[in-house]
């Protein structure tokens, strides 16, 4: 297995590149299931989320091929409608073809995600609604069998929870229903709000796009053509850079990156001591020398992302002062705070509330990964550490992050991938 040995810089400089959005990616993949023509698809990331998908559409039958580029996935190909659980054991948003599958082939068992890392992360909402659109689920030794001989019906769906995944499952299944459906409660998070004009753009009518309630107009189980499309930049890729630049008072500037999208987290490094240069799509950080210790509360588009929660509070190691971070989202996702502690962070744990007391001095050693978000807070504390941080099971940070030691490495970090 690799992991990453990297050691205490004094700063950084230069300029990043993000690449696209993975929750952007994941959602704009299962999507291609609703188009009977090959959909061409540009600025996917090249990490292994986005690769255990493809090979998921594959195993069912599509075609999925690399051009320069760009992805051309093919799905008109597709006999097989169970997804294994081979796969989705690796990646439990492997449930967005649910929807898609159950929508254009009436049928579709999809092996039960299990559970994850950060919390127990149920998909009830997801089958619920589906159930409400004429849908027969079972869950049987593991799997979720759907079914929908007559094809799903447009209804109205209340989502007791903001649900990312779920809401996409709903939109992508609703596109080929008869009849419309409205969604109420629906995310807005930009990964969201993509894949719905993208399908508005190629023959399924959708109101209400960005805003927590959407009326799909469903095609009656006809499939649409989708015109090629460009994965929008990710902006939790983009937060955790920006906390990079502000962890080690450095100048950074992110290119390829949708400014709109960081609102909350912007404003947060401000509070914390940081000003910016924003163009239409860069942003250049000016860090403080001194950072004000902060508190957040973690909740959905376009508050404050949980997917940044990790960053903020290895940052906040760093911050003159008390912070207080609360997860709001998922009810385990502090798995990072005891790797900080090891590297010397005083941080304490109460519930679902984190209290940084900073200023701390870090010292590099051995720590691991334990989720994606967490080890690349791992990879921030380590570049302000004395010494070296070998940071171990990097699996977990290749499932989101698109070659992040090289991006460091091309602004300073002392920082490389060995083998254990
Ligand atoms: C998406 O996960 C993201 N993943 C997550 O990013 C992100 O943390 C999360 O949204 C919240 O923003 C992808 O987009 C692939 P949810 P998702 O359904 O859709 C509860 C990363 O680091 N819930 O919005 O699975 C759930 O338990 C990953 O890139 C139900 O109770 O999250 C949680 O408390 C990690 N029942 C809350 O809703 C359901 O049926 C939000 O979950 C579904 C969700």
């Amino acid at each position: 297995m690799d992991y990453l040995q990297i050691k205490g810089v004094k700063s950084l400089n230069g300029t990043i590149e993000i690449s696209g959005a993975k929750n952007a990616s994941l959602p704009l993949i299962a999507m291609t299931i609703l188009a009977k023509n090959s959909v061409h698809i540009k600025n996917l990331p090249d990490v292994v989320d986005i690769k255990t998908l493809l090979k998921l559409l594959t195993n069912l039958g599509a075609s999925c091929n690399f051009h320069d580029d760009k992805v051309v996935v093919d799905t008109s190909t597709i006999t097989e409608t169970k997804a294994t659980y081979d796969i989705v054991k690796t990646m439990r948003a492997s449930i967005l073809v649910l929807g898609p599958i159950l929508a254009r082939f009436g049928h579709c068992e999809v092996s039960l995600p299990g559970g994850c890392a950060i919390g127990q992360r149920p998909i009830d909402l997801h089958l619920k609604a589906l159930e409400q659109m004429g849908a027969n689920i079972k869950i049987k030794s593991g799997y979720i069998e759907a079914t929908a001989p007559n094809g799903l019906k447009g209804c109205n769906i209340n989502f007791d929870k903001i649900t990312v995944t779920g809401t996409a499952n709903i939109v992508m299944a609703a596109a080929l229903a008869c009849g419309n459906t409205t969604i109420t409660n629906a995310a807005r998070e930009p990964e969201v709000v993509q894949m719905c004009e993208i399908l508005n753009a190629n023959g399924v009518k959708i109101e209400g796009i960005g805003t927590a309630i959407l009326t799909v107009h469903g095609t009656d189980g006809k499939c649409i053509d989708i015109k090629e499309f460009s994965v929008i930049p990710d902006r939790i890729e983009a937060g955790t850079y920006l906390c990079a630049g502000a962890i080690t008072h450095s100048e950074l500037t992110l290119s390829n990156v949708e400014p709109k999208h960081l609102v909350a987290v912007l404003a947060k490094l401000e509070e914390m001591g940081s000003s910016f240069t924003i163009t239409d799509d860069t942003i250049t950080i000016h860090p403080s020398k001194k950072i004000k210790p902060v508190k957040i509360v973690t909740q959905e588009y376009p508050a404050f992302p949980t997917d940044m929660q990790a960053q903020f509070l290895a940052l906040a190691t760093q911050a003159d002062g008390v912070s207080i971070i609360e997860e709001r989202l998922f009810e385990n996702r502090f798995m990072h705070v005891s790797e900080l502690q090891r590297m010397g962070a005083d941080i304490s744990l109460n519930g679902n509330i984190a209290t940084v007391s900073g200023k701390n001095s870090l010292s590099g050693t051995d720590v691991m990964a334990t989720d994606l978000r967490a080890s690349s807070a791992l990879v921030l504390a380590a570049l302000v550490a004395d010494g070296e941080t070998d940071i171990h099971r990097i699996y977990h940070l290749d499932r989101g992050y698109d070659n992040l030691e090289g991006k460091l490495k091309n602004v300073g970090a002392k920082i490389q991938r060995l083998k254990e």
